[in-house]
């Protein structure tokens, strides 16, 4: 098992450049299920997530691939079992996404249930919902999702797809794959409008599906009877470039941020601004820097366009430090919130009630060993440890992997001292 050792009181510059977007490129991945051939991905990240996402193909015949140019080719040719594995299908939720496609084009899946994680309980309900307004008989037997399709194939359908939190993001992505190959229209309402989901839409689109209203809570999708492979290239990764916004925030640096989509990040810049940070827009990115203490402010985490959830537990860390008390409230994840008790064993004042977090902001945060619990709380952690006074020690960092392609290296680049150790 891994561990960073981080030098703190760090003091960042330079460029760093952010990596293709991790929650885009997994439905991405999946989609290239929905035609026969060979599709070819271009940034896609090199996580652990991505690698669980290609074991999970690979485990139904699609032959995948990189080559030299690192470049991602999935074959789908030889896609000749539909079945999805606990074993694989328990190391990430967002194994999900290959239900949709496997049933629109081979009408038949069998895949384990996802169960919750760290950050909570987290249901698939609406999944199902959505695919069975398309026709799709569901049952679920011994923690199998088991999904066939009627005869003819799935049928378009007018299907509503808010929950008790709002838009779901791959309900949304699995009832829209699966609508490109039903016949006739459906509309999907209260759609999730996250730019992952707009970039999903995008790579249908190129291979031949017909989808308005991408990017929106309404999305018209008129089914087809077939779709292309084709050659897409993924969105920067927003929650990345916010990390890194973090940093430089936290650190009192000045950082440029390449590859990276601000017009997909308002809430987040936003706050960064109301926290005292500047922004500036640059032709590939923007460059972040900070001065002077940090100011106290409330943030709530909500869907696209509001804050997302993937960054409250980095702006936590910052806000620790602030000058003054904030309130941080979580209406996606109401029980994200296990880095409170990590950053407390580094001075941090945080306290935790119902669905917010209580922030009164101390002087300076302290070095201490700590455990990364899920992957946005371990980058929190790693925030926090670059400010910190001493050497912060972050155990499981297996968690950062999943999400974050060499981050300790890309750090380090513009002058964090985090080394990694296998214990
Ligand atoms: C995606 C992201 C994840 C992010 C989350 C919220 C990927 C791979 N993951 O996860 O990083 O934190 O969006 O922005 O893109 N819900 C239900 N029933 C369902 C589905 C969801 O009640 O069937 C609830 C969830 O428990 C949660 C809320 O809806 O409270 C939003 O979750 P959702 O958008 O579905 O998260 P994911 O798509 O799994």
């Amino acid at each position: 098992m891994d561990i960073f050792r981080i030098e703190g009181e760090a003091k960042l510059s330079g460029k760093i450049k952010v990596s293709g977007a991790k929650n885009a490129a997994l439905p991405i991945m999946a989609a290239t299920i929905l035609a026969p051939g060979e599709s070819i991905l271009d940034s896609v990240p090199n996580l652990s997530d991505i690698n669980v996402l290609i074991e999970l193909l690979g485990s139904l015949g699609a032959k995948v691939w990189r080559d030299q140019d690192k470049k991602l080719h999935i074959d789908t040719d030889s896609i000749d079992s539909f079945f999805g594995d606990y074993q694989i299908v328990r190391r990430m939720r967002a194994s999900i996404c290959i239900l949709g496609p496997l049933l629109a084009r081979f009408g038949k899946v069998e895949i384990s249930m996802p169960g919750g994680c760290a950050i909570g309980d987290r249901p698939v309900d609406m999944h199902i919902r959505g695919l069975k307004a398309l026709g799709a008989r569901i049952q679920l037997e011994n923690g199998y999702i088991i999904a066939t399709a009627p005869d003819e194939g799935l049928i378009g359908a007018d299907i509503f797809l808010g929950g008790p939190f709002g838009s779901s993001v791959l309900a949304t992505a699995n009832v829209m794959m699966a609508a490109t190959l039903a016949r006739g229209t459906s509309i999907i309402e209260c759609a999730a409008c996250e730019p992952e989901i707009e970039d999903l839409a995008n790579f249908l689109i190129d291979m031949g599906a017909k989808i308005k209203g991408a990017g929106s809570p309404r999305l018209i999708i008129e089914g087809v009877k077939e779709l292309s492979s084709c050659e897409y290239n993924i969105i920067p990764d927003r929650i990345e470039a916010g990390t890194f916004m973090a940093a430089a925030g936290i650190t009192g640096s000045r950082l440029e941020i390449e590859n990276c989509n601000l017009s997909h990040m308002m809430a987040v810049v936003d706050c960064m601004q109301n926290m005292g940070t500047t922004i500036e827009k640059t032709q590939t990115g923007c460059i972040v820097s900070h001065n002077g203490p940090i100011k106290a402010t409330h943030i709530t985490t909500q869907p696209y366009p509001g804050f997302p959830t993937d960054l409250q537990a980095q702006f936590m860390a910052m806000l620790a430090i602030a000058d003054g008390n904030s309130v941080i409230t979580e209406k996606i994840f109401p029980d994200r919130f296990m880095h409170v008790a990590e950053m407390n064993r580094m001075n941090a004042n945080l306290r935790k009630e119902g669905c917010s977090a209580i922030i009164s902001g101390v002087s300076g945060l302290s070095s201490a060993p700590v455990m990364a619990s899920d992957l946005r709380a371990s980058a929190a952690l790693v925030i926090a440890a670059l400010a910190a006074k001493g050497e912060t020690i972050i155990n499981r960092v297996y968690h950062i992997d999943r999400g974050y392609d060499r981050i300790e290296e890309k750090l380090n680049s513009v002058g964090a001292k985090i080394h990694r150790e296998s214990i």
